[in-house]
């Protein structure tokens, strides 16, 4: 007996009852073994991918005596990047690392270089930081609907830390202002299975309950699913362009609708789609509206350190008028350190990844951005055709640049075909409700051979779990495990586990 073979037992049952017998389940000391047995199981797997330096490099649990001499450390830090630079920089990776080239980020480390002291908060001492912000914040916007709504209004936001931080300032802003202007004390927040994970993180943070609506079989929000879901609490509509997971852009023009309607927010998630969607819209793709131009559309994320191509540290949360930008601010005013004001979640911030960002965007230009595009956007035609030559598998729904592919056969386990893959360089996302996994083109993909090898080990990884099935050392039974497992909360446990690991030294 094991979990897993008690959990396929119980999966019939009703959330409630499983919760129920899990928490029962937990105090037994047999089970409490078999718990740890598949930990321990699973730290060994995780150990040998989370730290391959151990025993290679001299490590410090506690502070040196002496510092170490500066040469050293630069040498030590050298080799690791050197081990680690082929697999992103040859275009192994989905997502994590957009833009990639070795000028450019030589030219994005000078401008850090240069602003490493800089912090936001001290705009006295740092002006330069605060030129940078208000441009950033601009010039996305004016790629949001040039600036203003069609009714004229200015568009105004943030710069944030990334895409979470910003999602989780647009659901606060949300849930303050609900509080103020309509008394709301137990604000709801209405998305799709498939919005990012980020806004779990908001309704922990924040209070704000979810109500997370079904997709659809196209891996849409179901709009009148929506639109059933909408009641007095209701502070927010989300939707993503595109999502996550599957990478396909919700009916934002219809979702947002709704919420104007019922005079309540509506958020467009672009943390992935801010860079690509309006450039795609001008090299003539048919590509839906998704930003401010639409009268219901009151915030949106767009992440610079993504597809804006700035170092990771950055992205812009943005609002369709400064009243409402008010309800992300933080003021004190009685505190015996003086009088305090910061826009955003952090205090003090790294001028530097602003000043890195405002330099991208300045040195890429709308050229530069149409042109990455418009090579993304060729070799995910050339991708698409490549997956769509596999029998076995199969695209999940219509998406732009980002593929989530599925296996069509019962008996060809699609995460055996990621370990597989994994065998070959590549790391893909493993996903899950259905089981798939995902790769996200960037430029690092539009280097040449990257897509034709990506379809030829693909077709190959294919033919090898056919013909050996099961056969696996990777991650494909964890995967296995962790969607169908019932007892959600020893999941979570297993995660908490990983990053115990993490922080291992
Ligand atoms: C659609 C979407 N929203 C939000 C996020 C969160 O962004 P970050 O990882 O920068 O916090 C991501 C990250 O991939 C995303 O894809």
């Amino acid at each position: 007996m094991n979990i897993e073979s008690i959990s396929k037992n119980l999966s019939w049952l009703p959330k409630p009852v499983i919760r129920f017998f899990e928490k029962r389940m937990k105090n037994i000391p047999a089970v409490q073994k078999m718990v740890e047995k598949e930990n321990e199981k699973l730290k060994a797997t995780l150990e040998h991918s989370l730290k391959p330096y151990r025993g290679k490099y001299d490590s410090y649990g506690k502070l040196p005596q002496l510092g170490v001499d500066r040469d050293k450390i630069l040498a030590d830090i050298q080799k690791m990047h050197d081990q680690e630079i082929g697999t992103w920089e040859n275009g192994f990776v989905s997502g994590g690392i957009y833009n990639g080239d070795r000028e450019h980020i030589d030219f994005l480390n000078k401008v850090y270089a240069l602003n490493s002291q800089s912090n936001p908060l001290h705009s006295d001492i740092f002006p330069s930081a605060t030129k940078f912000e208000a441009e950033i914040v601009s010039m996305v916007a004016n790629m949001m609907g040039q600036g203003r709504t069609p009714d004229g209004a200015q568009i105004v936001g943030c710069v944030s830390s990334g895409g979470t931080e910003s999602i989780l300032l647009a659901m606060k802003t949300y849930r303050d202002r609900a509080r103020e202007e309509k008394g709301i004390t137990a604000p709801e927040m209405i998305l799709c299975d498939t919005a990012h994970t980020a806004f779990d993180k908001a309704s922990h943070y924040f209070g704000i309950k979810q109500i997370r609506i079904p997709m659809t079989a196209e891996y849409k929000v179901d709009v009148d699913a929506v639109k059933r879901a909408i009641n007095r609490n209701t502070i927010v509509i989300v939707g993503s362009a595109p999502t996550f997971p599957h990478g396909i852009i919700d009916d934002i023009e219809a979702l947002s609708n709704l919420a104007l309607q019922h005079g309540i927010g509506f958020h467009t998630d672009a943390c992935l789609g801010g860079f690509i969607v309006p450039f795609a819209e001008k090299l003539g793709y048919k590509v839906p509206v998704i930003d401010f131009r639409l009268p219901g559309v009151t915030s949106m994320s767009a992440d610079t350190h993504k597809y804006g191509y700035a170092a990771k540290g950055t992205s812009v949360v943005l609002y369709r008028s400064e009243a409402l930008r008010h309800y992300q601010y933080y003021t004190t005013t009685e505190w015996p350190g003086g009088l305090y004001f910061s826009p955003t979640i952090a205090g003090s911030r790294p001028g530097a990844l602003s000043a890195a960002c405002w330099a991208a965007m300045l040195s890429i230009g709308e050229d530069g951005y149409l042109k990455a595009t418009k090579a993304i956007l060729d070799t995910a035609d050339y991708i698409r055709k490549g997956i769509q030559s596999i029998p076995e598998l199969e695209i999940m729904g219509d998406p732009l640049w980002i593929f989530a592919v599925k296996s069509k056969v019962d008996t060809l386990n699609i995460y055996e075909v990621l370990d597989h893959m994994s065998t070959r360089k590549w790391s893909l996302n493993g996903l899950h409700k259905p089981a798939c996994f995902h790769i996200a083109l960037t430029l690092r993909h539009t280097q040449p051979g990257v897509a034709d090898r990506f379809i030829n080990d693909l077709k190959d990884s294919v033919e090898y779990v056919k013909a050996n099935p099961g056969n696996t050392d990777g991650l494909a039974p964890v995967y296995g495990l962790a969607a169908t497992l019932p007892f959600r909360g020893m999941v979570s446990d297993i995660l908490k586990k990983y990053l115990d690991v993490v922080y291992e030294v």
